[in-house]
């Protein structure tokens, strides 16, 4: 699975790269998600490593913030994104190719661990999670973004289950290496596409030790305008979670 994972994402690096680049490329969706991960990192994490940076974002956007930032990621072509990026930007942002449930890094390594739109895509989400704890030193804080990408319709009002089918039209445009890659059903066979969230993350990080947990659970509110809905649809429900250790 993981194997399969990986290729889904190099085949992807630049596609993804070109949609997602706005947020540390555009001032006002810059300020939005910096806005978000100030609140959790607050003034005083020095150290901070992004999982499954991809091309970077997370990592740049902190890394402007002042942050000492290190990011890891499986797919050699989204860190050569994640370069590319980090140069244009004038960020020194330290990049690794290393898997999210193994790191190359020692215990309490850390003062934050992030990561966004990562952990969906993990066939273990306990493992990588604890394997997170493992890397945080005592009082530091992990910060998930994720959202419900993959639920199709069940649980959901009528009306994103409206959003939801308009939004696959969309998303077929928009992202058609996405859907391409997705020809044996891998996704449905996620964790994620099976799993009430953010509950079923709040339970991981209960059971792993994290204490302080917090849930933001409707992020959209805070990231998308209407203009945006009309454009792209419903992609899905956004979240926050966060712990300390
Ligand atoms: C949807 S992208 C998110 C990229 C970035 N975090 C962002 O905010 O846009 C998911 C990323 O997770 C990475 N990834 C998936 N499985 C991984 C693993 N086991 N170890 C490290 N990175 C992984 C993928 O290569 C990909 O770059």
């Amino acid at each position: 699975m993981k194997d399969r994972i990986r290729s889904h994402w190099n085949t992807r690096a630049s596609g993804y790269d070109k949609n997602v680049r706005h947020v540390i490329f555009f001032r006002r969706d810059k300020t939005i998600w910096q806005r978000i991960f100030a609140e959790f990192l607050g003034g005083n994490r020095h150290k901070i490593l992004d999982v499954g940076t991809g091309p970077g974002i997370v990592a740049n956007l902190i890394s402007d913030m002042g942050y000492d930032v290190t990011g890891i990621d499986a797919s050699e072509r989204m860190l050569a994104k994640a370069r590319e990026n980090s140069a244009t930007l004038h960020n020194s942002v330290e990049l690794v190719l290393a898997d999210a449930e193994k790191l190359p890094f020692s215990e309490a390594s850390f003062d934050a661990v992030v990561n966004r739109y990562v952990l969906w895509s993990l066939p273990d989400p306990k493992s990588a999670i604890a394997e997170w704890h493992r890397v945080l030193r005592p009082g530091g804080r992990l910060v998930v973004v994720d959202g419900n990408w993959y639920l199709g319709s069940r649980d959901k009002p009528w009306t994103k289950k409206m959003w939801a089918l308009i939004s696959s039209a969309l998303a077929e445009w928009r992202w058609p290496d996405d859907q391409s890659t997705n020809d044996d059903g891998w996704r449905e066979r996620l964790w994620s596409s099976n799993a009430k969230r953010p509950e079923a993350d709040l339970e991981i990080l209960r059971e792993i030790g994290f204490k302080d947990i917090a849930v933001v659970a409707d992020l959209n509110r805070k990231l998308l305008t209407t203009l945006d809905y009309l454009k792209w649809g419903h992609s899905g429900d956004q979240f926050l979670v966060t712990g300390v250790k």
